[in-house]
């Protein structure tokens, strides 16, 4: 590539392109499309967890009003084979979850589809289900690998971890359990779907990969990828939910087909609890072996978590304890089972974000052990190397991170005994944590053209799932063309432009930026009107280096003895992510994941119903998240990180740190309020009353 110099556009705080359109509601998303014959389908879920449908009895609805038709396996078109057996739908009469889409009514209304949705009599023939993961149980295995850019193997060892760990003069051994959490964007999944006569399907679907979704549907139905046309300009957010296809947007193709008709067809945010993926609960055993000094000298991190038997996705929870701390010896492992469950899957930093909250928090409690800062144990355990992979960090400014924070935090006046600091009816703590995750990028592919007038229109069929990609993008693409970002029209979320890997891994910007670059570059270095240019050679091209970004995350917390309300006063984030390639939209990419550990750590959790299956709480009155009230000071930085070995901008993925480590540095902080360590998230009121002395 080039040798653009990216300064002019790149770096500043260019506000978000498409905002204006967002807040007039110009902006259309996936369900605002569909002419006047549009057809509406309404998802009618399974009411037993295991078993099988025996018959649908489909008479009333169908002769309800509106009535178009009523789809479910014996009568629903033919798919062809996936190897997405979550896609497969409507083709078996199979139940393998509880609200798993068994019958899809098609009407003119969605008033009609909804009324008659409830009138569609399903006969079922139920088995006994299993939907409660526990650390005992008889069916647990090792999978073949686990997730991850490439995937992972699901054991790693080095050294002799059972000799150092009995040997070592300090040792931590805990546990710790996080729930299931469910991604709930604020735009729930939908889509619009429209056969054309010769044959190709145009979806508008909400979705954070585009050229994703279109070859899941081209493998469905037997189309070639150039007859489907996927399209998403503009998406509510997704947090890893849409980061795959989902039923939504095979379910109104399908009904689309079948009635003849465009159909739109919205999951609703009860179904969403259902249909849409969530992380996996974890049980997590950590153990840690040091010297008095807090030197690691064993490693060994066990988890335990659950996939669905419609689908296997195994998370890669202990994925980070690989590359964080030295140690000469190191042993992680995944055990999971699969139950009669909803499909489990991507949720911003899955591996990531749940274990480097038990990883965090077992820190924590081992400079504790040891009486030592817990800055200074992790300075002391920082690795030259990849630990276990031997390669050498990219860049890797942890400890930077660290005392850049201690400084703006005001870490140096703590004083570390827990339990210490009474105001009134409440005690007062702060903690720490350290962040990392992978920074890497996929293929991709993008077209630059010179539309005559000094204005340039580039194309690639990236998402803006709410990021700023949009805007990012024209940033680098005015800076490769030397002109000002209102020169260029950035063209995404749309097939019919080159094809972009998904946004998703906080791959997305690396990926597409540059893809974005080369043909910027290439159409100002070769005039002309048009340029192409695809990532794929430069990503094989690349060096061996173990890349990630690192953070570090302090948190101030006040404990109402009498409610055991906790409150996180403060929390700063200080970050080490590369070239920041937009200071505005990157502190919003911060500080929303810090508001979302801050969730994690004391509002979400999504509660088994043993009972019946599914989750219990499956809507935003009984699943908490955070309002206005529950989050104060927030502040995110970075510093300045020239790493010349990731991609030609410099930037490393922003979308997922931010959250990764914020829950371990909120729990640090209420131990250090209290002296109480819960190592159960959500830090629940209730827990912390039962743990408290009368105070
Ligand atoms: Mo994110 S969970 O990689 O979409």
């Amino acid at each position: 590539m080039g040798k653009t110099t990216l300064t002019r556009a790149v770096g500043h705080p260019l506000a978000r392109i498409e905002a204006l359109e967002k807040v007039t509601g110009a902006a259309r998303y996936a369900y605002e499309h569909g002419g006047e014959d549009v057809a509406y389908a309404w998802i009618v879920g399974a009411e037993i967890a295991r078993g099988r449908v025996r018959a649908v009895h489909d008479g009333r609805a169908r002769s309800a009003p509106g009535v178009l038709d009523v789809l479910w396996h014996a009568n629903a078109p033919r798919l062809r084979d996936t190897d997405d057996d979550e896609l497969a739908l409507l083709q078996s009469p199979e139940v393998s979850y509880r609200g798993q889409v068994v019958a899809v009514v098609v009407a003119q209304t969605l008033e009609d589809a909804r009324e008659a949705a409830t009138l569609v009599d399903v006969d079922y023939e139920a088995e006994r289900h299993d939907v409660l993961l526990r650390p005992d149980h008889p069916k647990l295995y090792t999978p073949e690998s686990v997730a991850g850019v490439p995937p992972t193997p699901a054991d790693t060892a080095h050294g002799d971890f059972d000799s150092a760990y009995r040997d070592a003069a300090v040792k931590l051994d805990a546990t710790y359990e996080t729930p299931a959490e469910h991604n709930n964007p604020m735009e729930p999944h939908a889509t619009t779907a429209a056969w054309e006569a010769d044959g190709s399907l145009t979806v508008h679907d909400s979705t954070q990969g585009a050229s994703d979704v279109r070859a899941a549907l081209a493998a469905l139905f037997g189309l070639e990828p150039n007859q489907v046309r996927v399209i998403a300009p503009h998406v509510g957010g997704g947090f890893g939910a849409k980061g795959t296809p989902r039923p939504n947007v095979v379910l109104a193709a399908m009904a689309a087909q079948a009635v003849g008709r465009s159909v739109k067809l919205a999951i609703t945010r009860q179904q969403m609890f259902q249909l849409t993926g969530y992380r996996t609960p974890t049980i997590q055993r950590l153990r840690l072996g040091a010297g008095t000094d807090g030197r690691l000298v064993a490693i060994a991190h066990d988890v335990v978590e659950q996939t669905a038997t419609i689908r296997e996705f195994p998370e890669q929870t202990a994925a980070a304890t690989r590359m964080m701390y030295a140690a000469p010896n190191r042993r992680t492992t995944h055990r999971i089972v699969r139950l009669d469950v909803p499909a489990n899957s991507w949720l911003r930093a899955p591996g990531e974000c749940p274990g480097m909250y038990a990883l965090e928090s077992a820190m924590d409690e081992l400079a504790v052990a040891c009486g030592i800062d817990p800055i200074e144990l992790r300075m002391r355990n920082e690795p030259d190397t990849d630990p276990e992979e031997g390669t050498p960090f990219s860049s890797r400014n942890l400890i930077a991170c660290l005392h850049e924070g201690a400084e703006r935090f005001g870490w140096a006046d703590r004083d570390p005994t827990p339990g210490a600091r009474r105001d009134g009816r409440s005690l007062v703590g702060s903690g720490v944590a350290a962040a990392t995750y992978p920074a890497w990028r996929a293929p991709s592919q993008a077209v630059a053209r010179a539309l005559g007038d000094g204005r340039f229109s580039v194309g690639i069929a990236a998402a803006d799932i709410g990021t700023g990609a949009r805007t990012v993008l024209t940033q680098i693409a005015a800076d490769a063309l030397g002109v000002e970002p209102d020169r260029v029209e950035l063209v995404i979320g749309d097939t019919a432009q080159p094809r972009a890997p998904v946004a998703g891994g906080s791959s997305g910007t690396a990926s597409w930026g540059s893809a974005v670059l080369g043909a910027c570059e290439a159409l100002r270095r070769e005039g002309g009107d048009e340029a192409s240019y695809d990532t794929a050679e430069d990503i094989e091209r690349q060096e061996d280096f173990s890349r990630h970004a690192f953070g570090a995350h302090f948190a101030e917390v006040r404990v109402d003895v009498d409610s055991g309300e906790i409150r996180v006063e403060r929390m700063l984030g200080v970050y080490a992510a590369g070239r920041i390639l937009n200071p505005l939209t990157a502190r919003s990419q911060f500080i929303g994941a810090m508001i979302m550990g801050i969730s994690m750590a004391l509002h979400e959790e999504s509660v088994p119903d043993r009972e019946f299956g599914d989750y219990v709480n499956h809507d935003l009155a009984q699943y908490h998240v955070p309002v206005n009230a529950d989050i104060r000071e927030l502040e995110a930085h970075w510093i300045d990180e020239h790493d010349p070995h990731l991609n030609p901008m410099g930037s490393k993925g922003i979308g997922e740190i931010g959250i990764v480590g914020t829950a371990a540095a909120v729990a640090n902080a209420v131990f250090h309020a209290t002296g109480l360590r819960f190592r159960t998230l959500p830090i629940r009121p209730d827990r912390v009353i039962e743990g408290l002395p009368n105070a």
